[in-house]
């Protein structure tokens, strides 16, 4: 027998600019904990992740071992690295601790703090199930427009629209994104090199995924999994915090 484990990779070594605290969003509060202790405990009570590494912002490790690893509702070993400038670096820099008894790894921004449990089982499921790359996603409400710069004399605020594609076969995708290991190894040592070579780096882990050539899969998202960018976003994830309380 094989042995088999997930490994989460939690992601909170971003900043929060948009948010503009004077700390970094991960550890901003939300109803009485920081979000990235909120994700953390979810990831935990799915029953399907065996231990964490969580990217923390640089010099914060202790602060952010100490949230994560001492609250109660986070029963799994947890480890701490310093992220990198960049979403990608700092699930690159997760990734390089995740060992050959992982063979299910999962990635999820501290920024989504209400992903359920629910949604971490039917992640791991689907990689479980056979697919080397799932995402969580939801139908868009809105009509989405390619754009391109307007030509000369457009205006400031003026863009031109390429195409309209069609809704129906849209999704928005969301976090957990699940993972044979081996394949996220392959696509993040490839996209390393895309990323210094282009000066871009993949704000999507499957992303990396699909520039290999290999497949990746949508299952149904949660309205939970919601990410928090602004002021207005954290007010709504309390509301939501309130509704199942
Ligand atoms: N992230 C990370 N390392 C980075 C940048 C982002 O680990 N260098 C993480 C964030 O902590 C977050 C997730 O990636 O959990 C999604 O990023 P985003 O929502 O953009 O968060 P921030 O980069 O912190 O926010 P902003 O872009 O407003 O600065
Ligand atoms: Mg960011």
């Amino acid at each position: 027998m094989v042995d088999e484990g997930a490994l989460a990779i939690l992601t909170a070594a971003g900043s929060g600019t948009r948010l503009g605290r004077d700390l970094p969003k991960a550890l901003v509060d939300l109803a009485g904990f920081p979000l990235v202790v909120h994700a953390a405990r979810r990831l935990a009570a799915s029953g399907v992740v065996d231990s964490l590494v969580v990217t923390c912002p640089a010099g914060l490790d202790s602060a952010v071992r100490d949230v994560v690893a001492q609250d109660p509702h986070v029963d799994v070993p947890v480890r701490v690295v310093e992220g990198g400038g960049t979403r990608q670096a700092s699930v690159a820099a997760g990734l390089a601790l995740a060992g050959p008894d992982d063979d299910v790894v999962l990635v999820h921004d501290a920024a989504r703090p209400l992903a359920p449990p629910r949604l971490v089982r039917r992640v791991v499921d689907a990689v479980r199930a056979g697919h080397g790359a799932v995402v969580p996603g939801l139908p868009v409400t809105d009509t989405v427009k390619r754009v391109a710069p307007a030509s000369a004399g457009g205006g400031p605020d003026v863009e031109r629209v390429v195409e309209t594609p069609d809704r129906a076969v849209l999704r928005a995708v969301q976090t957990p994104q699940g993972f044979d290991r081996a394949l996220l190894q392959r696509a993040h040592a490839q996209g390393a090199g895309r990323a210094t070579a282009e000066g871009s780096a993949a704000t999507d882990d499957a992303g990396l995924v699909e520039a290999l050539g290999e497949p990746a899969y949508v299952v149904t998202g949660e309205e939970a999994a919601m990410k928090i960018t602004t002021e207005r976003d954290l007010q709504v994830a309390a509301l939501l915090l309130e509704e199942k309380s």
